[in-house]
């Protein structure tokens, strides 16, 4: 058999059309526009509609990667869907999508890390891929961040924005694609970030509504250390075994969750500013989405090409993190 790789062919996003600045906070909960972009970098996020799901953002991204490339829904063999905000807890949300975009032949099922939910999902996608097994996976980062904020804590409502994200993976014989990449996770962070409501330790009830247990909590400070250290250690492994040095690399487009996060690792990684994708400012952190987002970007912006060597890196709830090395490569 052929030794196959897989490789990125096609892309799509979609932000909803609503924006919330820092000054609609700044009515919202005791805050400052000020404080928001010197310790996160966020200045704007998307907030989809009442009537917006996660599963609508996905198909419009879809929608979006059809108005670039030439996509056959039902060609599309699996759909694998990174979110923490699932339109419900079954069907799954990639259910949900294959029928509005009509993958009649593809199979699938969601993901639940957290902010690593993009560089899991492709892992995932690239083992069904590599092993022959399927020649189509379409890779959704879509959430609804909006649904699961506090929007009276001050310390969360902030950070988070809505998006929906696709990305389609496919075989190549080419030395390009996905490289190499390192997933990992610790259960320890359990504590540190969650939203612990709706589930089937603490099923939704008037206690759980009353107590607020379904928002997302999160303890900034040690999830900042946890973040910066996981993603750096993984992005520094990456690149060694794989003789990347800083010059080989184009382009760094870490989860964006932060920016002093961002720029902590940037350094301690010796990359050039140059080197580095942020577009945490337009967005804020949309959690599996912020990966594929910068991807898009990047290549909107004109700021990847084909051959170019990119590194991902992720951190979030679990806690879960990775990295992924890949050569860039769409016709
Ligand atoms: N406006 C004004 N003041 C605020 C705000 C706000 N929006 N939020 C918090 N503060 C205050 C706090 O109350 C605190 O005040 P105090 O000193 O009087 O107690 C002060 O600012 C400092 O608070 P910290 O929590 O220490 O602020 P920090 O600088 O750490 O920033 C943040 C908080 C942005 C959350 C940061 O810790 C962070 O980015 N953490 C990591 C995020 C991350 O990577 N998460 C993982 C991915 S998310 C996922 O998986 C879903």
């Amino acid at each position: 058999m052929k030794n196959l790789n897989a490789t990125i062919t096609a892309f799509g996003k979609y932000l909803p059309e609503k924006i919330l600045d820092n000054f609609d906070f700044e009515k919202m909960v005791d805050t400052s526009d000020k404080w928001i972009r010197e310790r996160t970098g966020i200045s704007e996020r998307h907030i989809a509609a009442d009537d917006e799901a996660s599963s609508d953002m996905a198909s419009r991204a879809f929608e979006d990667m059809q108005s670039r490339f030439d996509v056959d829904p039902e060609e599309i063999d699996v759909i694998i869907v990174a979110t923490i905000t699932p339109d419900m807890f079954f069907p799954s949300t990639a259910a949900l999508i294959q029928e509005n975009i009509g993958a009649k032949n593809a199979w699938g099922f969601d993901l639940s890390a957290a902010c690593s939910g993009f560089v899991y999902a492709l892992e995932t996608a690239r083992q069904f891929v590599e092993s022959g097994a399927h020649e189509k996976v379409l890779v959704v980062g879509a959430e609804k961040m909006s649904a699961i904020t506090d929007y009276e804590d001050r310390s969360t409502c902030v950070l988070f924005g809505d998006a929906g994200t696709a990305v389609l993976i496919e075989p190549t014989e080419r030395d390009v694609g996905v490289l190499d990449s390192i997933v990992r996770m610790d259960g320890m962070g359990q504590d540190l970030l969650y939203m612990k409501g709706g589930g089937s330790r603490n099923p939704a009830s008037h206690e759980t509504v009353d107590k607020k247990m379904h928002y997302i909590y999160q303890n900034g400070r040690p999830v900042f250390k946890y973040a910066v250290n996981s993603m750096v250690d993984t992005g520094k492994e990456l690149l060694k075994r794989n003789n990347v040095s800083k010059n080989d690399l184009k382009l760094f487009i870490p989860h964006q969750a932060n920016k002093r996060i961002i720029d902590v690792c940037a350094s301690k990684l010796d990359l050039d500013d140059e080197q580095v994708m942020i577009n945490i400012d337009k967005y804020g952190n949309t959690t599996a989405a912020t990966i594929p987002l910068g991807i898009i970007d990047a290549y909107d912006e004109g700021r990847i090409e084909n051959d170019d060597l990119i590194l991902l890196t992720s951190f979030g709830g679990g806690f879960t993190w990775g990295a992924t090395l890949i050569k860039w490569s769409v016709e």
